[in-house]
C-alpha cells in the first residue's frame, strides 16, 4: 500500500491517442470523477473529460474505468482500483471527441429512431391521468424510467459493438417505458420502430447492460417485453 495511485489515462482524439501516466494522491472516499478531475486541475489543465451534478443524477460522466463503464461521481476508488492503478478510457461504442469525452449524438438519435418521446393525447383542459401503482403497466413503466442516458449499457453491449444500427439498450428500455405508459398514444408505430433488424429481436440477452447499469434497470427485461409486444402486434397484423 502506498499513498498514491498509479493512473493511466487515454490521451487524444478520433483519429489516434495513446495512455499516458499520472500519480495522484490517495484520499478517503475519494471517486474516479475526484481522480480525473485531480489531474486535471493539478497536472495537466489539457485534460478533456465531462461531468455536471456529481451526485449520479445528470449521467454525463460515464467512462471507462480498468475496463469497465461505470459512472465515475459514484464509482469510489476503495472499490474499483486494483492494486492502487487505475486506466481511465473514454465509453467504449461511441465516437472520442478529445481525451475522455465521447460523441454522444448517436446514442441519443437512437433514442429519437426508437420513439421515445413521450406521445400524448390529453389537452391542459384535461383532468390529471391516475394511473394506480397496483398496475402492471404502471410497474414495467416504473421499472424504466429512472435511466439518466449515461450510455453506460450502450457502451457494454456486445452487439452495438457488433452493428452500429442496433438501438441499443437505453433506447430500446425508453420504448419499453413508454409502451407502458397508458397515457402514451404513439405506441404503434413504437412498437414497428423497435421491432425492425436493429431492434429489440437483435438483443443476445447478454445481460451486460443489466449488470452494469448504475441505476440497477434491467434493459435485458424491457428488451424482452418489447420482442412478447412486438410479436403478439405482428401476429394480429398491427406492425
Ligand atoms: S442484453 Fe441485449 S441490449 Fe443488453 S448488453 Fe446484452 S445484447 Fe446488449
Ligand atoms: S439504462 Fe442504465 S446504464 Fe443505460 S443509459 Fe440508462 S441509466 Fe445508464
Ligand atoms: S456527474 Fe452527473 S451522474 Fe456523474
Amino acid at each position: 500500500m502506498t499513498d498514491m495511485l498509479q493512473v493511466r489515462v487515454w490521451r487524444g482524439d478520433a483519429a489516434s491517442g495513446e495512455f499516458r501516466g499520472y500519480e495522484v494522491p490517495k484520499l478517503e472516499s475519494q471517486t474516479v470523477l475526484d481522480v480525473v478531475t485531480y489531474i486535471q486541475r493539478k497536472l495537466d489543465p489539457t485534460l478533456s473529460y465531462r461531468f455536471a451534478c456529481r451526485v449520479g443524477m445528470c449521467g454525463s460522466c460515464a467512462m471507462t474505468v480498468n475496463g469497465r463503464a461505470r459512472w465515475t461521481c459514484r464509482a469510489h476508488i476503495a472499490k474499483v482500483a486494483e492494486h492502487d492503478r487505475l486506466e481511465i478510457a473514454p465509453l467504449a461504442n461511441l465516437p472520442v471527441v478529445k481525451d475522455l469525452v465521447t460523441d454522444m449524438s448517436v446514442f441519443f438519435d437512437k433514442w429519437a429512431q426508437a420513439h421515445g418521446r413521450f406521445q400524448g393525447a390529453a389537452t391542459r383542459k384535461d383532468d390529471f391521468a391516475r394511473v394506480a401503482p397496483s398496475t402492471v403497466e404502471r410497474k414495467f413503466a416504473d421499472a424504466g424510467i429512472e435511466c439518466i442516458g449515461c450510455g453506460v449499457c450502450y457502451s457494454s453491449c456486445d452487439v452495438v459493438a457488433w452493428n452500429p444500427n442496433y438501438l441499443g439498450p437505453a433506447a430500446l428500455n425508453r420504448a419499453w417505458t413508454l409502451l407502458n405508459d397508458v397515457r402514451d398514444t404513439g405506441n404503434r408505430a413504437r412498437l414497428a420502430a423497435v421491432a425492425g433488424d436493429a431492434g429489440c429481436h437483435a438483443c443476445h440477452t447478454h445481460m451486460s447492460c443489466t449488470e452494469r447499469c448504475p441505476k440497477q434497470i434491467s434493459p435485458t427485461a424491457a428488451i424482452a417485453g418489447l420482442k412478447r409486444a412486438a410479436m403478439a402486434a405482428a401476429l394480429k397484423g398491427e406492425i
